[in-house]
């Protein structure tokens, strides 16, 4: 099948589409005009008609057809060439595209329904209303988050949106109703309605909660084309800037809490929706921030949540901390009796992944008995073996006193953990693999990234780049790497768009983005050098911190070893600081 972007640079010719927003005059290798992306009076931007390329001299944006209409129009990958499709006719489904047109339906549809739905709470007394006011929320809650009610009939939904031309099918494919026995009704009854709006603005599902104590307490739109709860946290919407501008997040479990943090004045914030939290989640969250604190509630499932959802936070590479509210189950039910800055207090005082971890361990043992402290240490190990050495090493002391141990004999029990992963002898092998591999500190990320726009942008660095496979310890960028990859290695002559059409639409749609934010401009080949000398420099900090540990930790009396030791970190010193000199890039 030849892709659905290789057809668009066929028919769509870049200097038509270009010529639409810029004006272009005629030169010998092309066209020239005046860039659209940096102000400037004389022409550096050159269109290429063969290439199907344009490059800004001035300004260094450079791409293809599909990648400057996302750029003009500041739209994502998909809309882009949905919106070439239809200008120059291109039939998507014969691209395999028919989902996604699917998508923009139930979009549509879902706004048609929330304006309904708001309207309905708006407009007139009602039950949902009357709901939301004993909750708390008032008409400026109702219109910030465009909350609604569906009333307790069957048809109310459905006689709407039939009048404004939608078929049962299409309102079934959106989980706007139900069907039984051949009959169809509303799928929401009764119910104070949460639309979940997407960062794009796209209404894509809704939550209704019951009031009238009906069974579930939260009914959500079934997962679509259009909705899929692992990507999306409620609320974000609304939150992102100020989750940028406070450069952290407050991850809640429920609607409610996210809308009563957010009317209380703390609108850094966003929920899971009762879901656990995933990697996409994290892909997400990491457009705004890295420091994520998670406040879900404070029984049993929501320290089991949390104990899951730090794991998956530390392993995409985000600084995760928890706290649970001390009074009161859930952040909505305190933030409502003790105020906006008892909560920000909590905030404060929210605890990093491995005081979470260990005190939630603690509570499991009894450390009055001597048994109960040695398993408690050997848990403890297991711990700290996940973080770094150095900052393991400040917890020895403060274990040492809270379990009557010397501080020798936990030392011991870390080491021990330590020889058992690496010996890979038993061991939990996803604590063993995460300590394989450096955790992807914001500067990995980094550095993952590169290689991606790299590749997506020089083919010919795909070889080198997998070389250095072990940089892609975070998940997305290695699925991404690989895809790439495979289909170069098929085809090395492919066309580097079929890259994107062989992703689904949400990998697409972050390759498109990396490419976008980084640009390689004029030099990949400083580029790639750069970021191999920033692995080595890695590799030599990494292994600079171990000589630094076993130093601190070998017994008395090792003389010969602590030499070896000496003589191969001053070794290591030396390398890094003529390294440092020579890299000047900043990434
Ligand atoms: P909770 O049961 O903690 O609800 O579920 P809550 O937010 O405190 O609800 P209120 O305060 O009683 O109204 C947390 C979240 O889990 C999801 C919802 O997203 C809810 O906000 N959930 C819960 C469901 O999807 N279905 C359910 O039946 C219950
Ligand atoms: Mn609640």
């Amino acid at each position: 099948m030849s892709g659905i972007t290789d057809e668009i640079k066929t028919r769509c010719n870049i200097v038509d589409v270009v010529g639409r927003y810029v004006q272009l005059k005629r030169t010998g290798t092309g066209y020239m005009g005046l860039c659209p992306f940096h102000g400037e009076k004389t022409p550096s931007f050159h269109v290429s008609d063969s290439r199907q390329f344009y490059h800004c001299f001035g300004c260094g944006e450079s791409g293809d057809v599909i990648s400057f209409v996302m750029k003009m129009d500041n739209v994502d990958f998909m809309t882009a060439v949905r919106k070439l499709c239809e200008q120059y006719g291109i039939d998507m489904e014969a691209f395999g595209f028919g989902r996604e047109s699917g998508k923009n339906e139930i979009y549509e549809m879902n706004r048609e329904a929330a304006r309904f739905f708001f309207h309905a709470i708006a407009d007139r007394p009602n039950p949902g209303r009357e709901y939301l006011q004993d909750r708390g929320l008032d008409k400026t809650a109702i219109a910030k988050f465009g909350l609604g009610y569906a009333d307790g009939r069957w048809h109310s939904l459905l006689d709407h949106m039939k009048a404004k031309g939608y078929s049962e099918k299409q309102l079934m494919n959106a989980g706007l109703i139900s069907q039984s026995k051949g009959r169809y009704y509303d799928k929401f009854r009764d119910r104070v309605i949460f639309p979940i709006i997407n960062t794009r603005g796209k209404v894509i599902a809704f939550g209704g909660r019951a009031i009238a104590g009906q069974d579930p307490k939260y009914l959500n739109s079934p997962e679509s084309a259009a909705f899929s709860k692992k990507d999306n946290l409620f609320g974000l919407n609304l939150s992102r800037d100020a989750v940028k501008n406070a450069d952290q997040i407050i991850i809640v479990e429920g609607y409610m809490d996210m809308i009563s943090l957010y009317m209380a004045g703390i609108t850094n914030v966003a929920a899971t929706l009762g879901t656990a939290m995933t990697p996409n989640h994290c892909v997400m969250i990491r457009r705004y921030t890295t420091n994520v604190v998670l406040s879900y509630d404070s029984d049993e499932a929501g320290r089991k949540a949390a104990l899951r959802g730090i794991e998956v936070l530390k392993d995409a590479g985000l600084n995760a901390s928890v706290l649970h509210v001390t009074d009161g189950k859930d952040p909505d039910e305190f933030i409502r009796s003790n105020g906006p800055e008892a909560f920000r207090e909590l905030v404060s005082r929210a605890q990093n992944y491995a005081d979470y971890r260990l005190e939630s361990e603690k509570r499991k043992y009894d450390l009055n008995e001597t048994d109960g402290a040695v398993r408690y240490i050997r848990a403890a190990a297991e711990i700290l073996n996940d973080i770094s050495p150095a900052l393991a090493d400040t917890y020895v002391s403060k274990l040492a006193g809270e379990a009557g141990i010397s501080q020798g004999a936990v030392r011991k029990e870390i080491e021990a953990v330590s020889r058992m992963r690496q010996a890979g002898a038993g061991g939990r092998t996803r604590s063993a693999e995460r300590t394989a591999t450096e955790e992807p500190s914001g500067a990995g990320l980094n550095l993952q990234r590169t290689f991606l726009a790299l590749a997506v942008q020089n083919p010919q660095y795909i070889k080198p780049i997998s070389e250095y496979e072990s940089v892609f310890t975070d998940r997305n960028c290695f699925r991404l790497f690989s895809a790439i990859r495979s289909i170069f290695e098929e085809d090395p002559g492919t066309d580097i768009n079929k890259v994107f059409d062989s992703m689904d639409a949400a990998d697409a749609e972050l390759l498109a983005r990396i490419r976008e934010t980084i640009l390689i401009q004029d030099d990949p080949e400083k580029l790639f050098n750069d970021c191999v000398t920033r692995i080595r420099i890695n590799e030599l900090q990494k292994r600079h911190r171990e000589l630094e540990y076993c130093l601190d930790v070998i017994p008395e009396g090792s003389g010969d070893r602590v030499r070896e030791l000496m003589d191969e970190l001053k070794h290591i010193d030396g390398e890094l600081h003529s390294m440092k000199q020579k890299f000047r890039s900043d990434y």
